[in-house]
């Protein structure tokens, strides 16, 4: 069967596609991805040559491409990771997540519906983000059930993309699941994110930039662990159900920060508390969720899924993925992205 992942070359793209490749050799997997700044095919590398594997650079925006590929190809499925994912960009520039994230899905649902005669046997799966239920106060957990109230044009454009993935399967009966996952961590992460940005930063000698006072909370989930609950869900959850994906693991940022820190240091062998001396706070982000949580229940309870490594296991796992991979991190911080980081801070 051929299954269609958009967004492959991604953070998380790049790990389900490596594991669908691998796990499924029957599968014939279609990665299609515009190779946006976040996009790197050296994420790739190791399972290109794979005879059940084909990349096809272009946008989830391009409905020729799209009418192109579902012609080709017999796609009985379609896992939909490819966004615009940063919500300090969409901050700066909203109109591209309005295109890629509201209008690249509408296109992806458009051709699904022209070109699945039955939905027999088909599904589409949207993956979307923790960051459409808004913000939390100091306890409780986002649920299946809680209300969407996105507070960031990221947020609110991926809100929209799921909005509309449930009203094609309300309208049309297209085979839809959705799930709603938290932060991610791990290889292949892009150091405009908070974790990869600190290491790379603490590599460099440079300020660690905590936003605001510090305190906002994250759950944060190893990327691998995301990749298998994906997985379990494209193959074993329910049509038009919806589901939370997070890591039972939540930091203050400035806890987790100096936590990075504390790892960095044994690492690079540098005295305790010298990579801590980095931290700086700076211009808070506007319109900052306070706090995220997933109460991942339903899943763990109905698919059997949890997160299979320790929050310090899957940091070092990390930092240690950034010390093997130096050249990976020296492409992807080399020109355009020099620009942004500078601008990004310039007035904070
Ligand atoms: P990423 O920014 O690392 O990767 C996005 C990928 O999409 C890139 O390879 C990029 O080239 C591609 N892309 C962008 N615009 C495209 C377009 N118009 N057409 C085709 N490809 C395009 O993002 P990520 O962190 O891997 O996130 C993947 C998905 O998971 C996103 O939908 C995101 O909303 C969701 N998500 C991310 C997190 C997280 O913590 N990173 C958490 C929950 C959900
Ligand atoms: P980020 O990694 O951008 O993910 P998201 O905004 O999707 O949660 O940010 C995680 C948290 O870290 C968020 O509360 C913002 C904060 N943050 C900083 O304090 N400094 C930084 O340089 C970055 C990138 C994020």
């Amino acid at each position: 069967m051929s299954l269609l992942i958009t967004g492959g070359a991604g953070f998380i793209g790049s790990h389900v596609v490596r594991l669908f490749v691998q796990k499924y050799p029957d599968y014939h997997i279609i990665n299609l991805d515009a190779l946006t700044y976040a996009g790197n095919l050296e994420n790739l590398k190791d399972i290109e040559q794979r005879p059940n594997y084909t990349f096809v650079k272009g946008s989830i925006t391009d409905p020729l491409l799209l009418d192109r590929l579902f012609t080709q190809h017999d796609i009985k499925g379609v896992i939909h990771l490819a966004a615009e994912s940063h919500v300090d960009r969409s901050i700066k520039d909203p109109m591209a997540f309005i295109d890629t994230n509201i209008k690249g899905t509408a296109a992806l649902l458009n051709a699904c519906k022209a070109h699945w005669k039955s939905f027999e046997g088909r599904r589409f799966y949207q993956i979307s983000t923790d960051e459409v239920f808004g913000a939390l106060g100091p306890t409780g957990c986002f649920t299946e059930e809680s209300p969407y109230a996105p507070n960031s044009p990221y947020s609110a454009s991926k809100a929209s993309a799921d909005h509309l993935v449930r009203a094609y399967g309300e309208t049309y009966g297209l085979p839809y699941v959705i799930s709603n996952c938290s932060n991610n961590y791990g290889p292949n992460h892009f150091p405009e994110k908070l974790i990869p940005l600190c290491i790379h930063n603490i590599l460099e000698g440079k300020d660690l930039p905590i936003y605001g006072n510090g305190l906002y909370t994250r759950d944060w989930l190893f990327v691998k662990d995301h990749a298998v609950a994906i997985d379990l869900v494209f193959h074993q959850g329910k049509n038009h159900e919806t589901y939370n994906i997070g890591g039972f693991n939540e930091w203050k940022n400035i806890d987790l920060v100096k936590l990075l820190c504390q790892q960095m240091d044994q690492k690079l062998g540098n005295a305790p508390g010298t990579s801590e001396q980095l931290i700086t706070y700076v211009k808070d982000r506007p319109g900052h969720d306070r706090r995220y949580a997933i109460d991942a229940s339903k899943i763990n309870k109905e698919l059997g899924w949890k997160p299979s490594v320790t929050f310090e296991e899957g940091l070092q796992q990390t930092i240690d993925w950034y010390f093997d991979n130096e050249e990976w991190l020296k492409h992807v911080t080399t020109g355009a992205y020099q620009h942004y980081y500078e601008n990004m801070y310039a007035d904070r």
